[in-house]
């Protein structure tokens, strides 16, 4: 397509039109209808209130989205993207993103995405305002849920399978949007939209890094965040949209707002008019508007008037009108409905879910269940299927759920209940019977998303209540959490001889939690975040550089950081464990010393481990490479993830987990912003989670 061409024969009304995204839902079709004839936005969103993420939406019928899409095409000649908010999942959903990311299985995370986007596209969406790539340290904050977690380099590899799965390869698919650009996931004290305080050492290194993966995965959007980053909303910041995001991250797609990100300027103080707004956001590098309408209202009059000029304008729409050929918009703008393989978007949606949970503990093998022990099921998540989905599931077909209950039923007849809620109930006996009491607590999805911020993240009295009931028969109590957060779990972990996280697992939570409390697989989730113990210790994360005086808590259990509590978390990022036994052999380096020189020409050291099944079930385990660079001009965290290889070992068996250190792993970006690596010893770590302790050295050489 010549966009060009397209551009020069515009007036200033239709280009600005395209830089507009509005509202559609079931309710305005005949109102859109009429509106496109006239004008010819570039995109409409497919919701009916802010915050999407929090309720239910209908779709608009593949006719009515065709409709609409003829007169643009016939009339204007451009063709509307639609884009929705597809984030875990369209009507089968896999588990939460912060669920994805405990598997540590990007292949699967990809796959899973592919399926996702087979759906939305079947549904007249060709645009997905997701991945979510904000690096999440505080779990009071609702949108970790969304979050692939703490770590940038887990984030990476996320990024990269999700951008893909959504996209495709050849991106024919759905247009992914990377977001929130940048620093949403550090607000001050988890409350939602409030500002960040990032140095330009921390974005470059922990806050950027996934966005990168997702530029160079090819991401067609990105979607600027809400919050301020040390005074500068990032709506209006030329530095964060176009130097760094352009000028160093590289992308070339096109940037839309936040929900009327624009307009909210003015509330933040930094615009007075909805013109100074929209001259602000767009002069940064912001080419699409979300549903204020400041540019369409506001800009025909600032071009006029000499505040802006129409080149810059002209810069924004080609960005979109690129995207829109990209996608083949121009050639086939019509959606298709196509019949879907249901049967393996359940399959990958179940393996997904069983791969996320992560076993924290297992006191004398009490995990897996056998199917003629009796089990006592308590808890009414046990029964849920609509928060078990999680946020930012508009979309869900809530049929396609299967319960905890429901998956149990499934395997094994010797399933029954007790309700400890309702005094004196015929359920009551039920608990002395049972051999095993498996209780299932969680949290609501209404209070994890957007603008569901908690306080308090810790088990509730009701849920400690159930617990103090199970124990009360004496038998083995095995917990299954089913929460869209990590929670500080206190000294009640100590109550279960067995544990599982599994989040919120999507639609086949029920059969997957199943499958691996009956041993079909054995869990393999590890967590993408620090499970704290105490909530006053957020925020806690793995990759904190060490301090001057022994404060390291997140590592030595000695070192001082409270008065009361201890500074370690009770499970670090990484951890998890499986129903086998995995011993590490000896970590073998191919070179212990090499030249700066090698190693800014692309030159990498190989890393292996051997690692023995030494237990009598077949397991994955998820082998991770963690560096600490030792000396340097900045100072660097005590240990970053730098590699996982997940392997499935047989029992008996060995495999041998391989890692390659070079320029990318060992550098980062220094005080000048360039992504350096500084000679010196360099500790590589491999092992089970962040509190390894194994390591062999590496030393990199000056040239002299
Ligand atoms: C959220 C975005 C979302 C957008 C559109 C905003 O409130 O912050 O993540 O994509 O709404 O629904």
């Amino acid at each position: 397509m010549n966009i060009e061409k397209i551009i020069e024969k515009m007036t200033l009304r239709e280009k600005l039109l395209q830089l507009s995204q509005i509202m559609l839902s079931e309710s305005n079709v005949d109102e859109m209808k009429e509106l496109i004839e006239k004008d010819c936005y570039g995109s409409l969103i497919l919701a009916a209130f802010s915050t999407t993420g929090n309720g239910d939406f209908n779709s608009v019928e593949l006719e009515k989205l065709n409709e609409i899409q003829k007169i643009a095409v016939e009339k204007h000649g451009i063709p509307i993207i639609y884009g929705h908010d597809v984030i875990h999942g369209h009507k089968i959903n896999l588990p939460i993103p912060l669920a994805l990311a405990a598997t540590f299985n990007p292949k699967l995370v990809k796959k899973g995405y592919e399926y996702v986007a087979m759906e939305a596209k079947n549904d007249g969406i060709r645009w997905t305002f997701a991945p979510m790539l904000d690096i999440s340290r505080d779990p009071r904050w609702g949108r970790i849920v969304e979050s692939t977690g703490e770590d940038p380099y887990l984030g990476c590899k996320m990024a990269e399978a999700i951008v893909k799965g959504f996209q495709g390869e050849d991106n024919t698919n759905i247009a992914a949007c990377a977001k929130h650009y940048i620093g949403y996931g550090a607000s001050e004290g988890g409350r939602d939209y409030h500002k960040a305080e990032i140095s330009d050492y921390s974005l470059r290194n922990y806050y950027l890094r996934a966005f990168k993966a997702a530029v160079d995965s090819g991401v067609m959007t990105v979607m600027s965040s809400f919050n301020e980053i040390s005074g500068q909303p990032v709506t209006s910041s030329k530095y964060l949209l176009t130097d760094v995001l352009r000028g160093e991250l590289g992308f070339d797609g096109f940037v839309i707002s936040d929900w009327e990100a624009v307009k909210q300027l003015i509330r933040q103080g930094v615009a007075e008019t909805d013109e100074e707004a929209a001259i602000l956001a767009l002069s940064a590098g912001l080419d699409m508007d979300m549903i204020d309408n400041l540019y369409i209202d506001n800009l025909e009059k600032a071009v006029h008037n000499g505040k802006i000029s129409e080149e810059i304008i002209d810069i924004a729409v080609r960005r979109v009108l690129k995207i829109k050929d990209k996608l083949g918009l121009f050639d086939n703008p019509y959606a298709e409905y196509t019949e879907l393989p249901k049967q393996e978007i359940r399959d990958v949606a179940r393996k997904c879910a069983a791969e996320s949970l992560v076993l924290l503990k297992n006191d004398n093998n009490v995990l897996p269940l056998k199917k003629d022990e009796i089990i006592c099921v308590m808890g009414s998540m046990a029964f849920d299927t609509k928060n078990i989905i999680g946020s930012w599931a508009a979309d869900a077909d809530y049929s396609e759920s299967v319960s905890v209950y429901e998956g149990l039923e499934a395997k094994s007849e010797n399933i029954i209940h007790y309700n400890c809620h309702i005094p004196e109930n015929d359920t009551m006996r039920n608990l002395n019977q049972c051999d095993k009491v498996l209780i299932v607590l969680g949290e609501a999805k209404t209070v994890t998303g957007e603008a569901n911020s908690m306080a308090k993240t810790e088990l509730t009295s009701a849920q400690k209540f159930v617990i103090d009931r199970a124990k009360e028969a004496g038998k083995p109590v095995i917990g299954v959490l089913l929460f869209g957060r990590p929670i500080a779990l206190e000294n009640n972990v100590d109550y279960f001889d067995a544990l599982i996280y599994a989040w919120h697992p999507g639609a086949q939570a029920g059969n997957a939690i199943a499958d691996v409390l009956y041993g079909e697989m054995s869990p393999s989730g590890r967590l993408p975040v620090t499970l704290p113990k105490y909530s006053g210790q957020i925020p806690i994360y793995y990759n904190c550089p060490p301090s001057g005086r022994d404060v390291d808590g997140y590592y030595n259990p000695d070192a001082y950081n409270y008065c009361d509590v201890t500074g370690r978390p009770l499970y670090p990022f990484g951890y998890g464990l499986t129903y086998t036994t995995f011993e590490y052999g000896k970590i073998n380096i191919d070179e212990s010393s090499i030249s700066i020189d090698d190693i800014n020409n692309g030159k990498k050291v190989k890393v292996n481990v051997t690692i023995r099944n030494t237990g009598s079930f077949d397991a994955a385990e998820t082998a991770q490479c963690y560096i600490r660079d030792c000396k340097s001009s900045m100072t660097r965290p005590i240990k970053e993830l730098k590699g996982f290889d997940k392997l499935f070992v047989q029992a008996g068996e060995s495999k041998t987990a391989e890692f390659e250190i070079g320029f990318e792993e060992l550098g980062f970006y220094n005080s000048n912003g360039r992504f350096v690596v500084e000679p010196g010893e360099f500790k590589i770590y491999v092992g089970k989670d962040a509190w390894c302790d194994e390591y062999v050295s590496l030393r990199v050489n000056h040239l002299y």
